[in-house]
């Protein structure tokens, strides 16, 4: 079942991602049924269904049967017997295309009803199955520490722990699972993966989209909240976690969650020290004006809202003391790329420094987004006389190798939630950390109005002062633009 089945995310994601699986063969037994507020026919959902594909995925001739069974039901989240008629209809469907009493709810709507609804779906008996039942259930999960709490008592009344799958769709992006496999497949990374090797981490998310539509939201969420407490703050885990003992569900997210538990609080005036914000102002995109985030829709003409957040985490334990991990993600920046480089040190002595040389770190880097592969920066003797060096650089390009488009993020993620895998989706425990971290410094922000802002050009790469934040420490961010794997 669907919540929210009328909305973007199913129509641009699920729709799309559900059909690519059926495709594939890995859809056998199912139905699903859309729920949302307004009133659709059967006929009419399966034509929007169809639609969504069509736009958005990859149509072939097994379309009809596919949207044959798509089901919809004109929902009231609040009213009982709206969600009896539900699980009359879940009974139906569920010996007609004998689903062995499995049941999945994915909410992919607006958060504030999430827990309405899982209270619903226990109270109207809708989680009483012969099978299994899982709730998949997407962000914002809450909006603080304490919201958070709240939402997930009301879902745990339904649901346990293992039965939730909390979607960060960035643990889905291929190159993000990769991340384990590049650490602890070879011989050669994970030896140097600590801080005697790595001078620093940098984690960048760029976008070039600004708030869009969605200024209600974004107005009381800001960067710090959309992205910092997930999507950074998961690839961080993911860089800094140690080698799991075995790689099963639990190990990994306890070892992820190890991670959280290390990292440094920064609290109070200590967060002008290791935080920027920013936001956005007039600029010119593609050669065309766009607006400062303050002239957007639904959006406060003062604002003292975020759309760029960079940031120095600090990883107390034995084999990341003293190494900075940079964080930085906003919205309307010069590009959309999401990138990681991982700074190594210097050799302890430059042999070919007397002869006026610059010989460059080593980096590796792991290119998440449009791109995606690995580029391993090195030196190497330039060709012809003499002993001088050049940096070179090693690249493996994912779509180039395996000649395939990796599969959506979402397809990866619904394909996880049916087999019941739940690696890939974060644990409470991760969430209650990372709104910890996060809330420390959306206190200071929040109640200090930043004078300076909007601070930054739209189509720039943020503020001066997160230039400032690695200077300070002797470092600057890696152009992402230079090290694209398309330019090497
Ligand atoms: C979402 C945020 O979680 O991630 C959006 O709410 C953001 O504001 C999006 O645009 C970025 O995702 P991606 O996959 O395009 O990097």
């Amino acid at each position: 079942m669907i919540f929210g089945a009328t909305g973007d995310l199913a129509n641009r994601k699920l729709f799309p991602s559900l059909y690519n699986l059926y495709a594939k063969g890995q859809l056998d037994k199912f139905a699903v049924v859309g729920v949302a507020r307004r009133s659709l026919t059967n006929e009419e959902f399966q034509l929007r269904v169809k639609e969504s594909v069509t736009e958005h995925g990859e149509a072939a001739a097994n379309l009809d049967e596919f949207v044959s069974k798509f089901y919809y039901h004109s929902h009231d989240v609040t009213d009982s017997s709206s969600y009896i008629a539900l699980g009359k209809l879940a009974e139906e469907l569920d010996e007609n295309y004998r689903l062995d009493g499995n049941r999945i709810f994915y909410l992919a709507m607006a958060p504030e009803f999430f827990g309405t609804i899982a209270e619903h779906l226990k109270k109207d008996k809708l989680t009483n199955v012969t099978g299994f039942k899982r709730l998949v259930i997407e962000k914002p999960f809450g909006h603080d520490l304490e919201s958070a709490k709240v939402l997930n008592k009301q879902i745990r009344t339904a649901f346990s722990e293992d039965e939730i799958y909390r979607i960060d769709h960035y643990l889905g992006k291929e190159m993000v699972q990769n991340i384990e496999v590049i650490r602890f497949a070879n011989a050669m990374f994970e030896p140097l993966w600590n801080n005697r090797y790595i001078s620093n981490i940098q984690v960048t998310s760029s976008e070039t989209l600004g708030v869009e539509e969605r200024g209600r939201y974004y107005e009381k969420s800001g960067a710090l909240r959309d992205m910092v407490q997930n999507h950074m703050l998961q690839m961080v885990s993911l860089l800094a976690m140690e080698p799991p003992i075995k790689l099963t569900t639990d190990e990994i997210r306890s070892e992820k969650v190890r991670v959280f538990r290390a990292l440094r609080p920064i609290i109070g005036e200590e967060v002008n020290d290791y935080f920027v914000r920013g936001q956005y102002g007039q600029g010119s995109m593609n050669e065309k004006e766009v607006p400062a985030y303050r002239q957007e829709e639904m959006v406060d003409p003062d604002s003292n809202t975020e759309t760029f957040v960079a940031g120095k985490l600090m990883i107390d334990n034995f084999r990341w003391a003293g190494v900075p991990f940079y964080i930085r993600t906003g919205k309307r920046m010069k590009a959309k790329s999401t990138k990681i480089v991982i700074q190594f040190k210097d050799i302890p002595m430059d042999l070919y420094y007397q002869r006026e040389q610059t010989v460059n770190p080593n980096l590796l880097v792991i290119h998440i987004q449009p791109e995606e592969g690995i580029t391993l920066h090195l030196n190497a003797k330039k060709s012809g006389q003499g002993t001088e060096a050049t940096p070179v650089k090693l690249n493996y390009a994912n779509k180039g190798i395996d000649g395939l488009n990796t599969p959506e993020a979402y397809e990866k993620l619904l394909y996880d939630s049916l087999r019941g895998d739940a690696t890939n989706f974060t644990h409470w425990d991760e969430v209650a950390l990372s709104w910890s971290f996060v809330d420390n410094i959306s206190a200071v922000w929040e109640n200090t109005n930043e004078h300076s802002f909007p601070n930054y050009e739209s189509g720039s790469m943020g503020p001066e002062a997160a230039d400032k934040l690695l200077k300070n420490d002797g470092f600057f961010w890696w152009p992402v633009t230079e090290i694209d794997v398309d330019n090497c």
